[in-house]
């Protein structure tokens, strides 16, 4: 796959014309709140100016089949073409289900991701995964095609609340976990609490490289990309469970949870170090509390974690890692040691 074209900015115009060029027919897709919140900030550059609209509803639950034909059926209402562009602009709900909309309307028409979020800044937004949710799973219909072009703006992290940065900053700890010991080490040091803007921007451009450079190696996730998986066995059925329970937990804080649990895992069978093990725990311990689950809820998550769809039929498949950067795919547990893992992430 070619290397995904990525503008890091401060001025979302001048990106905009980069990535724009001399396309005229555009539609700017937004959620009811990126369209309140962020669209506001477009305006005025010359090269959208006449732009369409698409609103759909925010949050996961919106992230369905129908939105995507209330998509389909405004561009074709407002005179879509095949040479049309869509701008997405909002979190990984917007840019996943825009892509995918974009990707399937007259087999396939260019987009651009502006992400709004950390998390959709530092993953959804890049490395070509679209889809939306469908049957009662995530991102169960969806295509691979990368956007046009990705236009990274740290400006929106400054308005930004503390549970969203944390959810996106999870994605960011796994990058350093499965890249090297050096940015591992600046993430568990970094103030989260009270960020230097500057700082983490810097922070963003050096995650987001992490995952260019897997996705580039494997862009359909037949080996390598599983890496990016790290967390994700436990986090998913942890976000699954807290969803059905009316409690929803943003997924990189269920993310956060998996990668403890995995992270135990990884020295259990793996051998990855305990004390870096035990520092990454205590961060997100410090950081992200304590998980809402408890030993009942044991069956529902293993549960859960069978029906994943990153099962390949060889059991429940992990991703883990036998040091900072050491990463073993296609792994194993059982559910004995799975269990410990849950422990682990509650009582560590
Ligand atoms: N979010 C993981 C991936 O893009 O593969």
């Amino acid at each position: 796959m070619e290397r995904q074209h990525i503008i890091f900015s401060n001025n979302l115009g001048e990106a905009l014309a980069e990535a724009v060029g001399s396309d005229n027919s555009i539609f700017i897709l937004t959620d009811q709140n990126t369209h309140q919140l962020c669209l506001p900030l477009l305006a005025g550059i010359s090269c959208i100016n006449g732009a369409h609209e698409i609103i759909i509803d925010a949050g996961d639950t919106a992230k369905t089949l129908d939105s995507c034909d209330h998509v389909w059926s405004q561009l074709g209402a407002q005179g879509a073409t095949r040479r049309s562009l869509m701008i997405n602009l909002g979190g990984g709900m917007v840019t996943d289900l825009g892509g995918f909309a974009a990707s399937t309307f007259k087999r396939g028409i260019s987009f651009i991701n502006i992400p709004t979020t950390l998390l959709a800044m530092v993953d959804a937004s890049v490395g070509g995964k679209t889809g939306v949710n469908f049957g009662g799973l995530k991102n169960e219909i969806g295509v691979f095609r990368n956007a046009r072009c990705v236009i990274i703006d740290t400006n929106f992290l400054s308005t930004m609340d503390r549970d969203n940065l944390l959810s996106g900053y999870a994605e960011m700890l796994k990058h350093g976990l499965i890249s090297n010991l050096p940015t591992w080490a600046a993430l568990l040091n970094f103030d989260i609490e009270h960020p230097n803007l500057k700082e983490l921007q810097r922070m963003v451009e050096e995650s987001v490289e992490v995952k260019q450079r897997i996705v580039m190696e494997d862009p359909h996730e037949h080996g390598l990309r599983k890496a990016l998986n790290l967390g994700h066995t436990l986090g998913h059925a942890i976000e699954s469970l807290a969803m059905e329970q009316q409690r929803p937990m943003l997924h990189g804080k269920a993310v956060a949870f998996g990668l403890m649990g995995e992270l135990y895992l990884s020295t259990v069978k793996r051998g990855f170090p305990a004390d870096r093990m035990r520092q990454t725990a205590t961060f997100i311990r410090t950081h992200y509390g304590q998980p809402s689950f408890t030993c009942d809820d044991y069956p529902r998550l293993l549960e859960l974690m069978t029906h994943d769809k990153k099962n390949t039929g060889n059991g429940i498949n992990f991703t883990m890692l036998s040091n900072i950067g050491s990463i073993d795919i296609n792994q194993t547990a059982t559910q004995a040691e799975i269990e410990e893992a849950l422990d682990f992430i509650r009582e560590a």
